[in-house]
């Protein structure tokens, strides 16, 4: 008899695979362990590969030459889950409330991954597995996925595959199936202001001495226009606009505005005018300031002009915008920005191009009906806002398509305290796994 799948999903949850805290070296390496004998024990043959990071895991059904290869992609690293006391319990002792389960990686991107294996084990044991499968799980998703373009340049041969499938994005409203056909890249920079010498007192130097601080925010400030538009010339030069059918999928898509406001915890919504919330998130780029600091930061205050500012911008892309080219815009708008007294220096950090599939094309086709097979109603079509770099690479190196099919409910609180994954869809998640590889065996 095997084991309830729940309690292999908590078991697999317990490993702190942080993959950002050298600390956890051990833990990621104890998980990738614990993945590749999960595989073993499905009937796979499993493999953990070394890297000059984070190992990946590679899991193998036995190759029959006449049947299709599906990939089955994910990662067991987990973002960092701080802050500690923002948790109700504690994000490696996983717990069940409500029907949900909370952990670190619970929705990113654990319960997803299991689901599929034990779909796969199930369909083994009843040796009604229709395609051949491939597991590539990763351990550096989370941290840009630096190891994996590498490997699969090293290893192209032997991880063909026709198509790819997926399951690290969000559905559309909770229970509602959802293929996300699109998602945004990312580019990413960080910039230091830099004034006087050392910090100074505010009232002998204030006045005559620019202010790092200052030019930081009016830096920041002029990445966007009084209405929301990205103000860098050249910004949205290449952007292909969303198509008729696209506009209409978005108006109709169960997830609305007030949604996304409640999800959030905020009132009102902004962003880009002309375009719906649901729009300006996964069709539209966006300029969004992560992190900001100088000067005094401490109780009290403290008549200080300090010697240097920074701030951390993110760049979301769209189709077909490039990510080298974004940040070189930036870096030239803020050249363009920054007065005389203080120097300015702009630090390229990791960047992943933008995907797009045509949901309509044969295996797009097979996965809305798996979708439609499995929760009951048509798929919603969804342009996500996240990214999943690594498609792009699998496209130019493998050839293939991937497949993104939703199972984190949208109130899932990944990357955040209090992450949680739906044992519905963990459940629903092995069911969709069955009926998918039957679909895409003949599509
Ligand atoms: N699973 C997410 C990506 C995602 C989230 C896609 C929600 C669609 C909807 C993934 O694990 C992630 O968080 N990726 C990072 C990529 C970055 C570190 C390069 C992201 O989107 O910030
Ligand atoms: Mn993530």
């Amino acid at each position: 008899m095997s084991r309830p799948p729940v309690d292999e999903l908590l078991e697999f949850l317990r490993f702190p695979s942080v993959s950002a805290q050298s600390q956890h070296e051990v833990d990621m390496r104890a998980c990738a362990g614990w993945l590749a004998e999960k595989l073993k024990s499905a009937g796979l043959a499993a493999k953990v590969e070394e890297t000059c990071g984070h190992p990946i895991v590679v899991g193998r059904t036995p190759r029959d030459p006449k049947k299709r290869t599906v990939l089955i992609y994910g990662h067991y690293d987990v973002q960092p889950p701080e802050p500690l006391e923002a948790w109700t319990t504690p994000p490696f002792a996983p717990e069940i409330r409500n029907g949900r389960i909370f952990a670190r990686g619970s929705t990113d991107n654990k319960g997803q991954i299991l689901a599929h294996i034990l779909g796969v084990e199930a369909a083994l044991q009843e040796d009604s597995l229709p395609v051949n499968v491939l597991f590539l799980i990763e351990g550096e998703e989370e941290t840009g996925s630096r190891s994996l373009p590498g490997f699969l340049e090293e290893h192209k041969a032997s991880i063909a595959c026709d198509v790819i499938v997926i399951s690290d994005t969000g559905m559309a409203a909770d229970g509602y199936p959802t293929l996300s056909y699109a998602l945004r890249g990312i580019a990413t920079m960080e910039v230091h202001v830099n004034g006087p010498s050392h910090d100074l007192h505010s009232g002998v130097y204030g006045g005559a001495v620019v202010n790092p601080a200052t030019v930081a925010a009016r830096l920041v400030a002029s990445l966007h226009d009084a209405e929301g538009r990205v103000a860098i010339p050249g910004f949205y030069d290449a952007v292909q606009e969303p198509l008729p059918w696209e506009r209409e999928a978005a108006a109709n898509s169960p997830l609305r505005d007030e949604d996304i406001a409640s999800q959030a915890g905020v009132d009102r919504l902004g962003g880009e005018p002309g375009f719906s919330a649901v729009e300006r998130i996964g069709a539209r780029p966006t300029a969004e300031i992560n992190g900001i600091g100088g000067g005094y930061q401490g109780e009290g205050s403290k008549t200080v002009l300090p010697a240097e500012a920074f701030f951390k911008v993110s760049f979301r892309l769209v189709p077909n915008q490039v990510p080298d080219t974004i940040l070189r815009l930036a870096q030239a708008h803020f050249a363009r920005h920054t007065p005389e007294g203080v120097r300015v220096t702009c630090t390229l950090g990791h960047g992943g191009e933008p995907y797009y599939y045509d949901p309509n094309r044969p295996d797009g086709m097979a996965a809305q009906r798996a979708l439609e097979t499995v929760f009951g109603k048509m798929p919603a079509l969804m342009r996500e806002g996240g990214s999943i770099p690594i498609l792009t690479v699998f496209r130019e190196k493998l050839g293939c398509d991937s497949l993104l099919l939703a199972l984190a409910s949208p109130d899932c609180r990944a990357h955040a305290p209090d992450e949680n994954f739906p044992v519905a869809n963990f459940l629903a998640g092995i069911r969709l796994n069955r009926v998918l590889l039957q679909e895409l065996a003949v599509s």
